[in-house]
């Protein structure tokens, strides 16, 4: 880690860093704010707004599937898309397993809502899952029918955002 310049904190929260303000040029997370709920989210979009410097940037890998899916054959990436939040929370509502389930377009309104432009976004789409939604396969909650469904085949992202300089 020295070698590389690399300090590590851990345990650490996202959302209260001790790095000065201004001091970062780039904000890099992978697969880390689907595990996120979006509350908290916000605070760490915040406090990210607060450490990197005007003009710097923010990149984000979100991982948007199922992920009981990444050990189970038999379920589809967006699986539980079928489920409304109370059942949701009794299978993975836990320290081990929560994800948000929040899809691309929740995560560009939260990050545009911060502050910061969108620069590039990237999807990857799921072939399982769109054949799914285009055969109506999959009874979808209330929360993800209102989606179109080109925004819910998507089960990968990558966003990546800049901190406006104070001009602009
Ligand atoms: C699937 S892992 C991703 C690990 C990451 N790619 C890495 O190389 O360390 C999700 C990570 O998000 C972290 N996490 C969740 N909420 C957080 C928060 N509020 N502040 C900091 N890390 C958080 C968890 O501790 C966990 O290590």
């Amino acid at each position: 880690m020295e070698l590389c310049g690399v300090t590590y904190h851990a345990p650490c929260d996202a959302s209260e860093l001790s790095m000065a303000s201004d001091s970062v040029d780039f904000y890099i997370s992978i697969v880390v704010l689907q595990h996120v709920p979006a509350q908290v989210l916000k605070a760490i979009l915040a406090e990210g707004n607060r450490v990197v410097r005007p003009g710097g940037l923010f990149l984000h890998k979100i991982d948007h599937s199922d992920h009981f899916s990444h050990t189970d054959a038999a379920i589809s990436a967006i699986n539980f898309l079928q489920f409304d939040d109370a059942e949701w929370e009794k299978y993975a509502g836990n320290r081990f397993m929560y994800v948000n389930r929040l899809r691309q377009d929740d995560y560009l309104e939260i990050i545009r809502a911060a502050h910061q432009n969108v620069l590039l976004c990237e999807a990857g789409v799921d072939d399982r899952a769109h054949e799914l939604l285009e055969k109506n396969g999959l009874k979808l909650a209330e929360r993800f029918a209102r989606k179109p469904k080109d925004i819910l085949e998507i089960t990968s992202s990558w966003i990546l955002s800049e901190k406006p300089c104070a001009s602009s």
